[in-house]
């Protein structure tokens, strides 16, 4: 995929309102294109401001992760393609997924499925009641989600690896769990350096706190995207 290496970093302004956002947004400047907005932003005015965004010429991925009925995530996704949106989450399942794609025909808006959270491991999946792993729950719903024609996956640094072979090369890999090789791991259970993500095949990567808390966001922002555009080059 020939991106930009500006244009891969994706950071989540998991703040938790707008004025901490904008704030955020400020101190990153030009150096940051694109911004995902999750629950925490989103329940606090974030859904108007990912239009304003969106006006302001940055990229915004809204991670909503739905799953409802199909009617209901039609309408939802028909919603949220009108605010401009480049990216929307929903959660691997079939009938969810079919609503999703075709509710965002007609707009820029592209669905990528979430297979499995990348705070869960096997036990995890076990504690929910699956008779999976966490591979091969991935495994079963990305096939599925080339399927229905979904945009793109959410998944680990790790699963990228193995999706990548199995999905082929226009599946869009959008990869939370990095973590800089100094930095703390907090509750992801399965990370990697952004190095190893777009080696094992992400396209774009998603930076919490490794830059939103960093001392200097805008000097770690950086640094992250010198590191995808040297891994891109290898
Ligand atoms: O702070 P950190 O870098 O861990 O933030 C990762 C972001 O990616 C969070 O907003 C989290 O909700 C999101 N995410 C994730 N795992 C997924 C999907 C989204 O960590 N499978």
């Amino acid at each position: 995929m020939s991106l930009d290496a500006r244009e891969r970093l994706i950071v989540a302004l998991d703040v938790p309102s707008l004025a901490e956002a904008e704030a955020m947004i400020a101190r990153l400047g030009e150096t940051v294109s694109f911004y995902k907005i999750g629950y925490q932003l989103a329940f606090a005015g974030g859904i108007d401001f990912a239009r304003v965004l969106a006006g302001a010429g940055k990229q915004v991925f809204l991670d909503l992760k739905l799953h409802d009925i199909g009617n209901t995530v039609a309408k939802g996704v028909e919603s949220v393609a009108r605010l401009g949106a480049t990216f929307l989450t929903v959660h691997a399942y079939p009938q969810t997924m079919h609503a999703a794609v075709d509710a965002r025909r007609g707009s820029s808006l592209r669905i990528l499925a979430v297979t499995v959270l990348t705070s869960y491991d096997d036990a995890d999946l076990a504690a929910a009641g699956y008779d999976f792993t966490v591979s091969e729950l991935v495994a079963e719903r990305a096939g599925q989600a080339r399927d229905v024609g979904v945009d793109g996956l959410v998944c680990s640094a790790a699963e990228a690896e193995m999706l990548r072979p199995l999905m082929g090369p226009g599946m869009v890999l959008v990869t939370p769990g990095i973590r800089p090789a100094d930095a703390e791991k907090g509750d992801q259970k399965r990370v990697m350096t952004p190095t190893a993500a777009i080696m094992a095949g992400a396209d774009y990567l998603v930076v919490g706190r490794p830059v939103i808390a960093a001392p200097d966001p805008k000097a770690a922002a950086e640094a992250i995207i010198a590191e995808i555009s040297k891994a891109a080059q290898a």
